[in-house]
């Protein structure tokens, strides 16, 4: 999302240098033709083979209304997670209806504002969430369409953290209780089964444990066809792994095409539900070396940013690429690169090599996704502000938070 010219970083036509001077560090900056790119990339091979498909982005990813709007009016739907994230979608169209609900544990209050806005599809995972939405759509009145998230019992071997589809996870129901979930569905009057969803993990890097998922997805069609039930949409989930280093990443073409030949007989709208894959690669997180120090043998350098903005390396080990923006020290020093955050963890990474030294501007790359959306305010720290790169254009997306918003839902009392 950025090139060299003459030794200086750009994002499209934005010296990233003046960025920094125009926002202060840390920053995150995205490119909007990355995003664009990255969102004709998985359009095209996914239409190409079903022209009906509906592209629902994992709003978790990256929930920036400007993202959202702009992937809305781009032909996306979208994979929410939880009545804030349901909000986030109805303020920027007014709508629910391409929208799919999953997650373990929707509050009744949740299920009740999905229905209420007459949201496309929940995807159940469990037998009491189904419970709770026959008494919700019951009061209501209303008709309701859901899927059955299964567990399909198919590990794509990622960072545990991230593999939802082995059999010990918690999402999804246990393919023996899948029948159980569709009879209980069909006799409720008021819902419908409409589909079936199945989300494996993140990270994925191999498109045969989606052709796994896809085996046990077919079995279970086969086991409705018995029982004269029919769907008419089939989610498969999101996944799709990116370059941080030295992943593989997915072939769409080679996935989408091998869901067309095994979907033929079905007569199926598939539903997929990719969030890093749009924006992770749109995004890097700009930060500044405040101190270096020396000391057992290791070089620390020590950015303004910490696991605070970017969690992934503290989490689940995470390796993302950092360069320096400006470059300060005439050698190369390799660096272990932390933040300022009161934890061992907030380390970036070991071993940068860089040319760079107290002063100069580093950028971490690939933070377009779970960068800001998974930022926290520990330490009292406040989010950093979010910038869009439009050509030459610099559009400020997202404002750094004020210190003392953190504290405005606090009530001091006098003990
Ligand atoms: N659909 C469902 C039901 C999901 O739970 C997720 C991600 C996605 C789609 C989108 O997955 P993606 O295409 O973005 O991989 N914080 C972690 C990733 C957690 C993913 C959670 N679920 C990370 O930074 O690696």
């Amino acid at each position: 999302m950025y090139h060299i010219k003459n030794n200086d970083f750009y994002c499209e036509e934005v010296l990233l240098k003046d960025l920094a001077t125009k926002y202060k560090t840390p920053f995150y900056v995205y490119s909007l033709n990355k995003l664009k790119q990255n969102l004709e990339a998985i359009k095209k091979p996914f239409l190409d083979n079903f022209p009906n498909g509906m592209i629902c982005y994992a709003i978790k990813a990256n929930s920036n209304l400007t993202f959202l709007k702009y992937l809305s009016q781009n032909g996306c739907g979208f994979d929410a997670v939880s009545g804030g994230e349901l909000e986030r979608v109805y303020t920027i169209q007014k709508h629910l209806n391409n929208v799919v609900y999953s997650g373990t544990t929707k509050s009744y209050e949740e299920l009740e504002k999905a229905i209420l806005y007459d949201i496309f599809m929940i995807n159940c995972e469990s037998i009491s969430e189904i419970k709770h939405i026959a008494e919700i759509s019951q009061k209501h009145n209303k008709k309701v369409r859901l899927a059955i998230r299964v567990n399909p019992a198919v590990s794509p071997k990622t960072h545990p953290n991230i593999d939802t589809g082995n059999k010990g996870a918690k999402f999804g129901i246990a393919m023996d209780h899948f029948l159980e979930a569709a009879l209980l569905i069909k006799s409720s009057e008021l819902l419908s089964l409409q589909g079936i969803s199945c989300h494996i993990g993140s990270m994925v890097e191999n498109e045969v444990y989606y052709f796994e998922m896809l085996n046990q997805l077919v079995d279970l069609l086969e086991l409705l066809k018995k029982h004269d039930i029919f769907i008419s949409h089939l989610d498969m989930g999101g996944g799709y792994a990116i370059q941080y280093t030295q992943e593989n990443t997915i072939n769409f073409e080679k996935l989408f095409t091998h869901y067309k030949k095994v979907l033929e007989p079905y007569n199926l709208i598939p539903i997929i539900e990719p969030g890093r894959s749009i924006i992770g690669n749109v995004g890097a997180l700009v930060a500044k070396a405040v101190y270096t120090k020396q000391q057992n043998n290791r070089n620390f350098m020590f950015l303004d940013a910490g696991m605070t903005e970017l969690i992934r390396p503290a989490l689940y080990n995470a390796i993302h690429k950092i360069v320096a923006i400006t470059h300060s020290s005439p050698l190369s020093v390799s660096y272990t690169i932390g933040g300022p955050i009161c934890e061992s963890s907030d380390i970036f990474r070991d071993n940068a090599e860089l040319y760079a030294t107290e002063g100069d501007l580093i950028l971490i790359e690939n933070a377009g996704a779970y960068g800001y959306s998974m930022a926290s305010n520990y330490n009292t720290r406040p989010k950093a502000p979010e910038v869009l790169i439009d050509g030459a254009k610099d559009l400020l997306i997202n404002k750094r938070e004020e210190i003392s918003d953190l504290w405005k839902t606090e009530i001091i009392h006098d003990l």
